[in-house]
């Protein structure tokens, strides 16, 4: 592993800074870019795409020097410590793994990979490689839901005993996000044969690490899944509109919690919501994205018996993109880690497997 003076501090001019390559340059490398340059312990160096134009506009807007059209190519230029992926879905597990076997630090986008034998594969070559990985489950940035986490665990709410979380998107009735009949970041998820596995996989993956988080794992899923018609068809181009936009998942908690979870992109008026209430035997917490990030609300104690619900606002977290330069300056890695993407594959797997049976799936 790269040793990057992890004595040092933060803004120490002597510090070498991490140097970053961003695989994949379309919508989602923007928030990468932003994010690392924001650190002055980071330089970004490189982005890769297989669309050269693609990543030139993208290079010339974030002042990154180098641009490649192959991983290949940017692993032999020798120019990077560390990479985030940000490809469509299908390609996280076969980069991950080219930049592993070359000891590169990995911030790889979600879901890690397309199910869960792929993710553990990932998971191996990671630890083999002794380098530090990330799954960017980007929501783990939002102050509430780290303080909704410690308040769970340090028992604010007695024992958890009922869990409703969801996540839900408007971009199928409307043009919130733009047309997605002509737009091949929004096409390509809905599409099986370009690797998605649809609305579970693209943010499914959030909710379940949003919930499980703070509650603990899930031992049981009963999961339906649908695509809902939306074009002739059911195509546009070569895009086959197959893959799930709706599911619906009932789940118990290994601490026997009984849950359910569920997501849409059907869902007109929410752009991008995530919704999630803790209830336990003595309190119940709530945090609702299209209200707050940042506090989170709590009926407990005295409030109890008149059903008042009281604000709590949560300190500032560091992001994603801080806590994976920190893991590697430290040279531990951080969380959510690698083994955490494939626990949540798991689920995802197991949703798969449920819907297609209509029966229970134990995890
Ligand atoms: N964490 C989050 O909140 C969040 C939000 C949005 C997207 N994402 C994830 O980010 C990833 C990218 O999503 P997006 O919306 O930016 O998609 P996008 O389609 O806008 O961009 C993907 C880019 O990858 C390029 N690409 C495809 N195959 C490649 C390869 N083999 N090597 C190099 N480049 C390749 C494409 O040409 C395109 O420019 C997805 O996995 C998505 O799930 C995560």
């Amino acid at each position: 592993m790269t040793t990057l003076d992890p004595n040092l501090p933060a803004n120490s001019k002597k510090r070498t800074p991490v140097r970053v390559g961003i695989i994949g340059t379309g919508g989602m490398a923007n928030v990468h870019a932003e994010r690392f340059r924001a650190n002055p312990g980071v330089r970004v160096v490189a982005g890769v795409d297989v669309d050269l134009d693609r990543a030139r506009i993208f290079a010339e807007k974030h002042e990154i020097p180098h641009v490649y059209t192959s991983v290949t190519d940017l692993l032999a230029s020798g120019t990077v410590d560390a990479v985030s992926i940000v490809t469509p879905d299908a390609f996280h597990a076969p980069i991950s793994l080219q930049v592993l076997r070359k000891g590169r630090h990995v911030l790889c986008e979600k879901p890690l990979a397309l199910n869960y034998p792929d993710a553990m594969k990932m998971v191996a070559a990671a630890k083999k490689a002794g380098v530090v990985h990330m799954v960017n489950f980007s929501y783990r940035d939002w102050p509430a839901i780290q303080a909704v986490a410690a308040a769970v665990r340090r028992g604010d709410i007695g024992e958890v005993v009922h869990v409703e979380a969801s996540y839900l998107q408007a971009w199928l009735p409307s043009k919130v996000w733009g047309d997605w009949r002509t737009t091949p970041a929004l096409l390509w998820r809905l599409s099986t044969q370009h690797g998605s596995k649809g609305v579970l996989g693209d943010v499914g993956v959030h909710i379940v690490d949003f919930a499980t988080y703070p509650v603990g794992p899930i031992k049981e899923v009963y999961a339906r899944l649908k695509a809902f018609p939306k074009a002739p068809g059911d195509r546009v181009g070569d895009y086959g509109l197959d893959a799930n936009d709706s599911a619906v998942i009932n789940v118990e908690f290994a601490n026997g919690a009984l849950g359910v979870i569920h997501t849409s992109r059907w869902v007109a008026g929410h752009p991008n919501r995530l919704f999630l209430k803790i209830a336990g035997t003595k309190g119940t917490v709530e945090i609702d994205s299209d209200k707050s990030t940042t506090s989170y609300r709590v009926c407990r104690g005295k409030n109890l018996d008149t059903a008042t619900w009281q604000e709590v606002q949560a300190k500032p977290v560091p992001t994603n993109y801080e806590r994976f330069i920190t893991a590697i300056r430290k040279g531990v890695t951080g969380d959510p880690d690698f083994v955490r993407g494939a626990e949540i594959q798991k689920v995802l797997d197991a949703c798969i497997e449920s819907d297609a049976a209509r029966l229970p799936v134990k995890i």
